[in-house]
């Protein structure tokens, strides 16, 4: 047993390895699935137990995991791309709340002694990260949504901050005091319910551009409660699991906060500039450009760079950039793809489509690679993107976004952004970009634009 436990480790490792090139990411994937199919085989083979009631608790269990399948599958057909960051949240949210469930289970249906505190101690851990995942998950998931919550005030952050002095309270007192203070299961009800009022509370102030870093932070805790999970039923396979989500999220979590130039302390207490910004959308003037000025624009380019954003994943434009990278190289212009790390909603959400309308890795280039050469770009074209290419992050610092990272499309000799509307970015920060001398803006939906900018091409 302990063999395909093994296996089912190795795998996983490999799997994510490979999660890490595009390349090969799908692989990666099969592979991460085959595995916990191998785990989950070797757990159910380990605790066969051959009575009546454990014959029942293995159809039981075998059933579920064959409706889960069922429903992953077909959540994952059909949720659209753009829906993605919500499903991820939902997901994180059920790993949460299944360990509130565990541990409620398990405190409440065996006594818990004096003599077992550390076991209860990981109960109570398991229900604290627990109930938070759980219930900031659901609030993270509203504000994807673009859900209508209630607006953080101060007493929110200093009910907050009071919950969670009184679950650190709780717990030190728990494991310290020389006698238990109140029964085991009335303590682990009461930190459930506090945990699960914190989770709430502390996620609703965060928003706005932070949000990728809060998506990151509930994946690590998502993984803290699976390792917690796994020490206290002694797996090595759920620890290993939690070990490496746990470890993801919270690197994930550093690279966002770098990406954003924020600490994750900032972050995590909700502070954030307040979102007047310095000029008001009526005081642009914006400069439109027709399907064939940008054609012509692109055609005696010899440089362009896209930079995609939410707007091409809502769009669905991946594979027209493709179509227009190709019409593009036979006129030998050469193009770029230029990536904002929290570009769409989720973390290499961009990454994913490109890869998706097979777009040759050597054309994708990260940020940090040619922002101090924008100027070499003859054409840039915005695609969907508006908070990443932001220049109010720069040099606004009343903007709700200053201080964040931006790709600077701005230094580009032309720039052309597609958009529908005067519609604002995640952010709702004004964008600056939009009345500079150098940018006109082709408004329409991204793929029947590219799809008209492509035709164009062909007459030219
Ligand atoms: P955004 O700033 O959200 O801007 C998207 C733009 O796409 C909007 O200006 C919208 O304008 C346009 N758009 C929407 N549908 C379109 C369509 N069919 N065709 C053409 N344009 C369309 O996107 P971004 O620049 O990628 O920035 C991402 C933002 O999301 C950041 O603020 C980031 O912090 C936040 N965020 C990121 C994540 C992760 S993990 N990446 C998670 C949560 C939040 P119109 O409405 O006028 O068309």
């Amino acid at each position: 047993m302990e063999f395909l436990f093994f296996i089912a480790t190795l795998g996983l490792i490999l799997g994510l390895k490979f999660m890490g090139d595009a390349a090969k990411a799908k692989q990666g994937n099969i592979i991460a699935a085959i595995s916990v199919a191998v785990a989950l085989v070797g757990v159910i083979i380990k605790n066969y137990d051959p009575t009546r009631a454990g014959t029942i608790n293995i159809i039981l269990v075998v059933g579920l995991l064959s409706v889960a399948t069922v429903v992953g599958r077909v959540l994952a057909q059909r949720v659209a791309m753009t829906k993605m960051p919500q499903l991820v949240s939902v997901l994180n949210g059920m790993g949460g709340l299944a360990a509130v469930v565990i541990a409620l289970i398990e405190g409440i249906a065996h006594p818990i002694g004096d003599d077992m505190r550390a076991t209860g101690g990981l109960l109570l851990l398991s229900s604290v990260f627990g109930g938070v995942a759980f219930t900031g998950s659901m609030v993270a998931h509203s504000k994807l949504e673009g859900k209508k919550l209630p607006k953080a005030t101060q007493v929110h952050k200093v009910m907050a901050y009071a919950l969670l002095g009184a679950m650190v309270l709780l717990f030190a007192a728990y494991m310290l005091a020389p006698a238990p203070f109140m029964p085991f299961t009335s303590l682990l009800i009461l930190v459930t319910v506090l945990a699960l009022a914190y989770g709430g509370l502390f996620t609703l102030p965060i928003g706005g551009a932070d949000m990728p870093v809060l998506i990151c932070f509930l994946v690590a805790l998502h993984g803290l409660v699976a390792i917690l999970a796994g020490l206290f039923f002694q797996d090595t396979v759920m620890l290993i699991g939690g070990v490496l989500v746990g470890a993801i999220g919270l690197l994930l979590t550093v690279k966002m906060s770098e990406a954003m130039n924020r600490s994750l302390g900032s972050v995590l207490a909700g502070k954030f500039v307040s979102a007047k910004g310095g000029r008001s959308e009526a005081e642009q003037e914006i400069r439109s450009i027709s399907v064939v000025e940008t054609a012509s624009l692109l055609a005696f380019s010899n440089k362009v760079a896209v930079i995609p954003g939410y707007g091409m994943a809502v769009a669905q434009a991946q594979r027209e950039c493709f179509a227009l990278q190709e019409k593009l190289r036979e006129n030998n212009v050469e193009l770029h793809y230029i990536i904002h790390p929290v570009a769409g909603r989720m973390p290499g959400h961009m990454n994913v489509l490109l890869a998706e309308a097979n777009i040759p890795y050597a054309s994708v280039l990260e940020m940090s690679e040619v922002n101090n050469t924008m100027e070499h770009y003859d054409t840039v074209l915005v695609i969907g993107a508006n908070d990443v290419v932001n220049p109010a992050a720069e040099n606004d610092p009343e903007s709700s976004i200053y201080g964040m990272p931006i790709i600077r499309a701005y230094k580009a000799k032309q720039v052309v952004v597609m958009k529908r509307s005067m519609g604002k970015g995640y952010s709702g920060a004004v964008n600056t970009l939009f009345d500079r001398q150098n940018c006109r803006i082709l408004f329409g939906d991204a793929k029947s634009s590219l799809e008209e900018i492509i035709n164009e091409l062909k007459h030219i």
